[in-house]
């Protein structure tokens, strides 16, 4: 019987359907959530692997704080609080004295994203050891609600009881109610509030600027594909093929891309023969007992393809995984050493699964990060309204094709959370690409894969898309570099000058009477 099979790829929530129909259920975030473990062993790793000759200083250090914040925003007859973490620097804060009328100093906020905020905090250094120094801001750094130390049920909040309260408009009411509350305790009311974000918050930050501008004057939007939803007139196939252009771009010919293509359809072609599924257990050091279905390994190969297309930055990073600066080019000059396409593939994969040996004598088939596992809360947000469409054609990507079906993606759900998603009421409620905002800079790097479903064109003075060529996901936030390319330099700089302006305009605004 011919193996007859259709990959789903909803934003990082795989299913897979095959002729046995048996239903797989595959979550992972697209953003990997990030457990406290996670943050711990990376840490570790950063301190263990890749000294480089520039390392970065710290970033400054913070206090821990909590707030009492509302369970529910939304709805006056549901009473309960939880406490949000969030963290507070004010290394670099020109403190208003009580009797400055304008305010020198503003706020940076970070509207938290999926996983532990401490994550965000160490690895958006442009935004705590630059733009703070250079504007004298105080920085505040709010964790999301359900991720992190900020669960509102303890251990319980996973339950189908305990989970409805996960959305982003609570999440952003969360982050308006705080502000002002920090801000009166610290006397800065009049003090501009300007928030960064990347990815996942990224779009919140875009979206918080839009739907509370008398909360926050200006944003800065980093890798934010907040048009990665139906009815916006993103093709969701363009995201593969951005991976796939950044493997095509490192060779004369497109030949590590299409390499990668033949091997994927060997790895096929393999799986239908008797004893096929053993000897590609064997050939890619599955751990454990050998696959029983050919997708788990397709799947982890492709995780790698698209995750290494995320973080291709220019210098070794500890991202996703730890890799070499130029991943791709590296994985790609080393498929060049092998006359065999399987071959060849094992060496991509190895620049990101095992780079530093991290992954042992064998490789689990179901792990696609170092140490983010098992968490529902991205799962549940993908399930309800971030559903955020991916897809294969397998002619303009190297990925066997896999068209994204709204019908799966819901059956998925109703087996996980019973619900129901709605793949439009993200755009009813921020508007799609039709927003109305002023005061956003929308950064997006070429190689990155969200780039997809960015804002990538400037549409007035004050709503300035920035396209940072050489560019992975949201590397403008992180701390400037020596092998940085030149444009994501000048895109710090654009950056930096609007939101001085933004917080220039608003503080004369603010002034105290
Ligand atoms: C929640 O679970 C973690 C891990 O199992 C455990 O360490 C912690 O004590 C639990 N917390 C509570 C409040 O039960
Ligand atoms: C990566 O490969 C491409 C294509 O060969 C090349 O243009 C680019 O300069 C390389 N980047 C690095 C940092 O080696
Ligand atoms: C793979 O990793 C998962 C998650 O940590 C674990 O539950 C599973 O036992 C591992 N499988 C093998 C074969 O080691
Ligand atoms: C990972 O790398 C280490 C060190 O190079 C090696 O010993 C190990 O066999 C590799 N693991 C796999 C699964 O290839
Ligand atoms: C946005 O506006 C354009 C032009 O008015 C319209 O064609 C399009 O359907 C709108 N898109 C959404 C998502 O509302």
């Amino acid at each position: 019987m011919m193996v007859v099979f259709k990959l789903l790829i909803i934003l990082s929530l795989i299913s897979i359907i095959n002729c046995k129909e048996q239903l797989y259920q595959r979550y992972r975030s697209p953003f990997p959530y990030y457990s406290k473990k996670h943050v711990d062993r990376k840490q570790q790793e950063q301190e263990q692997h890749f000294v480089s000759n520039d390392p970065p200083p710290p970033p400054p250090p913070y206090q821990e704080l909590f707030f009492l914040q509302t369970l529910d925003h939304f709805n006056f007859q549901s009473k309960g609080e939880f406490a949000q973490r969030y963290l507070v620097s004010d290394v670099y804060w020109k403190k208003p004295s009580p009797n400055d009328k304008v305010c020198q100093g503003p706020i940076l906020f970070y509207t938290g994203n999926e996983g532990d905020i401490t994550l965000f905090y160490d690895n958006s250094q442009f935004v705590t050891n630059v733009l703070a120094q250079e504007m004298n801001a105080l920085l505040i750094f709010a964790e999301h609600r359900y991720y992190g130390e900020s669960l509102p049920f303890g251990n319980d909040s996973w339950t189908s009881d305990n989970i409805g309260y996960l959305t982003s408009e609570q999440a952003l009411a969360d982050y308006a109610q705080l502000i002002p509350a920090v801000l009166s305790e610290m006397g800065a009311e009049h003090c501009p509030v300007l928030s960064v974000g990347g990815s996942y918050g990224g779009m919140l930050t875009a979206w918080f600027r839009m739907k509370y501008p008398n909360i926050v004057d200006g944003a800065l939007a980093a890798s934010a594909p907040i048009l990665s939803f139906l009815n916006t007139g993103v093709n969701p196939e363009t995201f593969n093929k951005i991976a796939t252009d950044d493997f095509k771009d490192t060779s004369s010919e497109g030949t590590c891309a299409s390499r990668i293509r033949s091997a994927l359809n060997d790895i096929v072609t393999i799986s239908t023969q008797s004893n096929g599924l053993a000897q590609l257990s064997k050939t890619f050091s599955v751990c454990g007992a050998p696959l029983t279905d050919v997708n788990d390994l397709i799947n982890w190969i492709e995780s790698a393809l698209t995750y290494m297309a995320m973080a291709d930055y220019p210098y070794p990073a500890n991202f996703l995984e730890p890799m070499p600066g130029y991943p791709i080019n590296v994985s790609c000059s080393a498929l060049a050493q092998q006359q065999d396409d399987i071959q060849g593939l094992l060496e991509v994969l190895h620049v990101y699964y095992n780079y530093t040996g991290q992954a042992g004598t064998c490789y689990n088939m179901s792990v696609f990060t170092t140490g983010a596992l098992g968490d529902a809360s991205w799962d549940y947000q993908a399930c309800t309204e971030m559903v955020m469409p991916v897809s294969s054609d397998g002619v303009n990507d190297f990925f066997p094709p896999s068209p994204f079906s709204l019908s799966d993606l819901t059956q998925q759900c109703q087996q996980q959370f019973q619900t129901t998603p709605d793949p439009y009421w993200i755009t009813t409620y921020y508007g799609g690409s039709n927003f109305s905002a002023t005061n956003i800079i929308f950064s997006n790097g070429v190689l990155d894969v969200w780039r997809s479903g960015g804002i990538l064109e400037t549409r007035s003075d004050s709503i300035v898309a920035l396209t940072i060529e050489g560019g992975a996901h949201h590397l403008d936030l992180r701390y400037p570099n020596p092998l940085d390319p030149p444009s994501v330099t000048q895109a710090r700089e654009i950056e930096s000058k609007l939101l001085q302006l933004w917080a220039s305009e608003a503080s004369l605004l603010k002034q105290r009477k």
